[in-house]
């Protein structure tokens, strides 16, 4: 993208609606660059008419005139940079909306491929450099532009040959600055890696914790997180030092033209073509004018590290998912929830190499319960999450009650779906409103009626708040078995026609399984219902069981069937199944 390009839309999605509050910011910045010049200026009048003339009435007028204009600087200032921030602050917001909202419809695929710490640094560093860019470097170009015209325009009006000389240095200046905005933009491009890096790094840390402690890693993390720290410390101390590197280069042109300065104009007062009013008056828009030249041409810096920041935010909002949400697509209109694959070959973007789906062929019944076995790695989990579209084959096609499910709205289909995951994730949130999260509308009889069927009354009745106890992040302050009691909740309150159950009662002691199991019967009764299971119990009660190896399905039938003729399936018993 262009920076012209990144500006346009930056201004155009983001701040074009603030139009009024940035006029209104101009305004003032015109009354800055006013009253900034009348100070330069007063000083003509002052010199002339008080010190030289001796007029008694100016010696009132002209100080009450100076303390007026210090005042309207200082005001017009303070409501300038306050309409600034207001609107930096509101683009702010919008842009962290945009963000969250597409990491929101974001297709699985590309979250599992970003790490979330890139995504925080993202959303909260670069969306800064953007907020600065408009609060400090626009307003600036508005505020520091105009004053420097004003002080140019009392110069000239003053002495036009040394405002000559004067305006001589600021290319010299100008040519530092840009150089310098180059590599502070590369520099600060890589501390938002490094800050990036440290984001997934805490992230990591607090996820394996136990980890750390079980294999005593402490030392070696020690030693990690200090790299990460380290590098991030030397990328801010370069960002600051080419920042402040401007500063030494800029007194010495400055020191260098005064110098010329007072020489030249020492010879036009000597050969009187220059009078002491005109030339303090002069001199002091000149003092004054170095303020707004340094920021002027150091402008460049803060809008690169802006335009940089877009780069990296504008394509994450930007993001075209694969998955689309078919909205302008029919409803999927279930019969009896049949699905079926149709030569579906499937394998993960990060692992080309690893054909996960070998042209799977299957039907599954609707209504009924059937079964998917297999070794472990061998597709099944990936299998059922194409059923709800988490990822799309790469060819073939799956219908369910003959309907193309990439042909019909997404919302309509996963509607018509509950699963329950291998790995059970939950909110940092209460057990009820984690229930509930399953069916927003669900009234209060019905989250208690699902924790009753799927257990989870057992353990809420134990904790400190009941159904408003917080359950931490990710469930961290339950047990395996009752966060996949809490999922399994969700399911019964869901109630949808299609059930996807991934080892859905893996983690659970016989008793409670047992019990599940009973009110899982109740669930599935008449739905379609695709168990991936290791239980011969769950197994026996299926209607068909399919047999996955690698990414095939090798066969299928009921267990006494694929006892006598699949071999795949005897092995797999005979290691798997009668264990358990
Ligand atoms: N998100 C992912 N990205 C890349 N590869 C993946 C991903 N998830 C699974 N895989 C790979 O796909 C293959 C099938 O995984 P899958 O989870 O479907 O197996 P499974 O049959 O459910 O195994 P298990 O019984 O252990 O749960 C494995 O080789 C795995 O490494
Ligand atoms: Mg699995």
């Amino acid at each position: 993208m262009k920076n012209f390009e990144i500006l346009k839309r930056l201004y155009n999605e983001y701040t074009k609606k603030h139009l009024n509050k940035i006029f209104l910011a101009v305004f003032f910045s015109i009354l800055v660059a006013v009253s900034t010049s009348a100070t330069a200026w007063l000083l003509d009048p002052a010199i002339d008419k008080i010190f030289l003339n001796k007029d008694q009435t100016l010696l009132v007028i002209i100080p009450i005139f100076i303390i007026i204009a210090f005042a309207t600087k200082g005001i017009s200032l303070y409501i300038a940079k306050v309409l600034m921030i207001k609107v930096a602050e509101e683009v702010k917001k919008k842009i962290q909306i945009d963000m969250l909202s597409s990491f929101i419809q974001a297709d699985t695929e590309n979250i599992e491929n970003k790490h979330t710490g890139k995504y925080i640094s993202n959303l909260n560093f670069d969306v800064n450099q953007i907020t600065m860019m408009l609060s400090n470097s626009f307003l600036n170009l508005f505020k520091d532009g105009l004053t420097l015209i004003g002080l140019l325009t009392v110069m000239f009006v003053q002495n036009w040959r040394l405002s000559l000389i004067a305006i001589i240095m600021i290319p010299f200046a100008s040519i530092t600055a840009r150089r310098l905005g180059k590599r502070i933009s590369k520099v600060v491009t890589e501390a938002q890696e490094k800050s990036g890096d440290l984001n997934k790094y805490l992230i990591d840390l607090f996820k394996n914790h136990k980890i750390i402690k079980i294999f005593q890693r402490e030392d070696y993390e020690n030693v990690r997180s200090e790299k990460f720290v380290n590098e991030l410390k030397e990328k801010s101390i370069k960002i600051s030092t080419v920042f402040i590197r401007a500063t030494p280069i800029m007194e010495i042109l400055t020191g260098i033209m005064i110098a010329i300065l007072i020489f030249y104009s020492g010879k036009l007062i000597m050969n009187e073509q220059l009078s002491l009013n005109n030339f303090f008056s002069f001199l002091a828009a000149m003092m004054l004018a170095y303020q707004p030249v340094k920021s002027l041409a150091t402008i460049n810096v803060g809008v690169g590290q802006g335009l940089s920041a877009g780069k990296r935010i504008l394509p994450i909002i930007d993001t075209i998912n694969k998955i689309s949400q078919n909205s302008e697509k029919n409803n999927l209109i279930l019969d009896t929830g049949s699905i079926n694959f149709n030569n579906v070959k499937f394998n993960y973007l990060s692992n080309l190499e690893n054909k996960v789906l070998k042209n799977i062929n299957i039907n599954i019944n609707g209504g009924k319960m059937t079964a998917l076995v297999g070794q472990s790695g061998s597709g099944k989990s990936t299998l059922l999450s194409l059923i709800p579209r988490i990822y799309d084959p790469n060819s073939g096609t799956l219908e369910i009650d003959g309907q193309n499910i990439k042909e019909v709205n997404l919302f309509s289909l996963r509607k018509e779906i509950s699963i329950v995951d291998q790995n059970v994730t939950l909110f940092d949130d209460t057990v009820f409103n984690n229930i509930k999260y399953a069916k927003p509308n669900a009234t209060d009889e019905e989250v208690y009626k699902a924790a009753e069927l799927s257990m989870c009354i057992d353990f809420i009745d134990k904790l400190e708040n009941k159904y408003q106890t917080i359950i931490g992040e990710n469930g961290v302050r339950l047990s395996g078995g009752e966060k996949q009691r809490l999922s399994i909740a969700r399911a019964f309150l869901k109630d949808s026609k299609i059930i996807l159950l991934d080892e859905a009662t893996s983690s659970l002691d016989s008793e409670t399984e047992e019990k599940i199991q009973k009110a899982l019967e109740k669930l599935i009764l008449n739905k379609t219902t695709l168990v991936i299971a290791h239980r011969l119990s769950t197994i026996l009660k299926s209607d068909k069981i399919f047999v996955m190896d690698k990414g095939i399905v090798m066969d299928s039938g009921n267990h006494e069937e694929l006892l006598k003729t699949s071999e795949t399936y005897q092995n797999f018993y005979n290691k798997q199944i009668s264990k358990n």
